[in-house]
């Protein structure tokens, strides 16, 4: 399963995202768990090692790194750098969790710039298209990480919507934005629905029959996110109903 988590700011990207790597890594399937949103939450949802998670570099900020990827290149960008020795490093292991942070992508196309963004390129072609891992990518509503190239590889881009207008209009341009890019499917998961009255909003909102379900509001889940300390993801921490909804997308194409 390689599947991408995009939606507005606080939607619940990385809390789904953490869902669906809980929901892998119970089952011992080995998955990159990417964090891929500039304002970086998903370590710290799926409660991995606080110091180690603090001491995890971003990718995009590993100056030495990408040089020696373009070693020699002067100002030519290798735009396809063997990156697996970097995975082994820059990764945060935790059973089968590799977890990843990303880093911005910087905009403005100077020439340095140009090289991390090729690097970022490098690792998501690596994990997206090359390797046998699943990959759960924990996005912005931008996704400006992926490219033609790297879409490709996303099999499923599941967009997270709150019952509002604006979540509602966020989720509809992250749409149009993953149909530029040809990502083979995108989904609506619904989030922090409390009523009837909802769940009718986005079922009138949105594609109806992209909407792989509806995300209650839960107070355990809010509780949670206010402990200083969390320590990993267990049972008890996942979203109701989330494991019928992982079984749906995990289930292939038939099944949706
Ligand atoms: N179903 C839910 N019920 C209650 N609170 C939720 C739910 N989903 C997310 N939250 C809370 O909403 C906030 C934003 O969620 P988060 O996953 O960090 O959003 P994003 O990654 O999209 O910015 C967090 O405090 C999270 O605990
Ligand atoms: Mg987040």
């Amino acid at each position: 399963m390689k599947i991408a988590v995009s939606g507005k700011g606080g939607a619940g990207k990385s809390t789904i995202s953490a869902n669906l790597v809980y929901c892998l890594a119970a089952r011992n399937k080995p998955v990159f768990a990417v964090d891929a949103d500039p304002d970086a939450n998903l370590g710290l949802v799926l409660g991995l090692d606080p110091e180690r998670l603090a001491q995890l570099q971003p990718l995009s900020e590993l100056q030495e790194v990408i040089a020696a990827k373009n070693a020699g290149g002067g100002t030519m960008v290798d735009l396809n750098p063997d990156v697996s020795d970097v995975l082994e490093e820059y990764t945060l292991r935790e059973g089968p969790i590799h977890f990843l942070k990303m880093g911005a992508i910087k905009q403005g196309g100077s020439s340095c710039y140009c090289k991390e963004n090729a690097f970022l390129n490098a690792v998501l072609t690596n994990i997206l298209l090359e390797r046998p891992e699943a990959v759960v990518l924990d996005m912005s509503a931008g996704i400006e990480h992926l490219t033609r190239g790297t879409a490709r590889g996303v099999e499923i881009m599941l967009v997270v919507v709150e019952p509002t207008r604006a979540g509602v209009s966020t989720a509809l341009a992250v749409d149009r934005l993953a149909g530029d890019l040809q990502v083979p499917r995108v989904f609506f998961i619904g989030n922090k629905i409390r009523t009837a009255a909802d769940r009718d909003y986005l079922v009138s909102s949105l594609p109806e029959e992209r909407i792989v379900g509806m995300v209650p509001f839960s107070e355990a889940v809010l509780e949670r996110a206010r402990k200083i300390e969390l320590q990993g993801f267990k049972k008890e921490d996942q979203l109701p109903g989330m494991k019928e909804i992982f079984d749906k997308l995990s289930g292939g194409g038939n099944s949706l």
